[in-house]
């Protein structure tokens, strides 16, 4: 079968503009295949016979669209996604990061696509331990930004199924859960380390440099050309000596490679090296 069908093609343009006018999200960015299968997927289940005429009806109804675009950014995830790379983080980089940083200002830890909060609030845990253990106060932020606010607002209320917490430790959920109901709410301490913001990873830099730069299974749905762009855009974003931790399903890419030394190639962790960027201008 074609992957978009030619009477389809006027339909598809037109949701396009309608996305990047309303949501801001540009679809020329993501795989072309992935987001054909998607939209398909809501055009049969609402029993459209096609994408032209579900396209009518979305025009005029904001929710759908709402739904559409939900349904599109895949939201996925949970606590401790992958237990071994965060293992990773809590016994290595975090301790290695408290130790090149004593005394030089808080660190950075900047969760992009980071959904309804389990990653960023994962990681809020594991600081809070690493900072216990230590004896350090104060010594981390944590940026945690999406294009999606529907996530967003439900990471900023903080609820979760006992599901999510499938990987969590009976230890880590009654010192920084509080039981509720069937699910747990996040308990104060991790919260606080936690700054949610919406921003669209394909335009908007995090503002302040980052030490850590967690974006796990978000660039697996980019073009290959967006992938080796944002990775690379990383670097930018990071202090000397950054980290960056990808999803197990995704890698460095073309030139991004430059930039970064494969710190542990099954945990998908980078160091960024120490190399000029594309962009800056070379000393006299
Ligand atoms: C599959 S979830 C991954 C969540 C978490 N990082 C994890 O690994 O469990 C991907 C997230 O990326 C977000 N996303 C997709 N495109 C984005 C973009 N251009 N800018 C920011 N977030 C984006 C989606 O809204 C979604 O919440």
């Amino acid at each position: 079968m074609d992957l978009l069908p030619s009477e389809d093609v006027w339909a598809f343009e037109a949701l396009k503009e309608l996305l990047m006018g309303e949501k801001g999200f540009d679809l020329e960015a993501y795989k072309v295949r992935c987001i054909l299968r998607r939209i398909y997927l809501r055009v049969r289940s609402k029993g459209f016979p096609s994408l032209g005429q579900y396209f009518k009806v979305l025009n005029r109804n904001p929710e759908e669209l709402e739904r559409l675009f939900q349904y599109l950014t895949i939201n996925v995830t949970e606590f401790f996604r992958n237990p071994s790379a965060f293992r990773y983080l809590y016994e290595r980089i975090l301790p290695a990061l408290l130790a090149e940083r004593v005394g030089r200002g808080v660190i950075n830890i900047w969760s992009a696509g980071c959904s309804s909060g389990e990653e960023p609030y994962s990681l809020a845990i594991l600081v809070l331990e690493v900072m216990k253990n230590l004896g350090v106060r104060n010594a981390f932020h944590i940026l945690a930004t999406d294009v999606d606010v529907a996530v967003l607002a439900r990471a900023e209320t903080g609820r979760y199924s006992a599901d999510a917490l499938k990987n969590a430790t009976e230890e880590e959920k009654s010192r920084y859960f509080i039981p509720d109901g069937d699910g747990y709410l996040i308990g104060k301490k991790p919260k606080g380390l936690v700054t949610f913001r919406a921003a669209n990873l394909l335009v908007d830099p995090p503002g302040e440099k980052q030490d850590l730069i967690l974006c796990r299974n978000l660039l697996i749905y980019l073009s290959r050309e967006k992938q080796e762009k944002v990775i690379s855009n990383f670097a930018g974003d990071m202090r000397p000596g950054g980290y960056l931790m990808l999803g197990k399903a995704e890698t460095l890419i073309g030139r991004s490679r430059l930039y970064y030394q494969n710190i542990s190639p099954t945990e998908r962790i980078y160091r960024k090296r120490d190399v000029p960027l594309e962009g800056d201008n070379p000393t006299p």
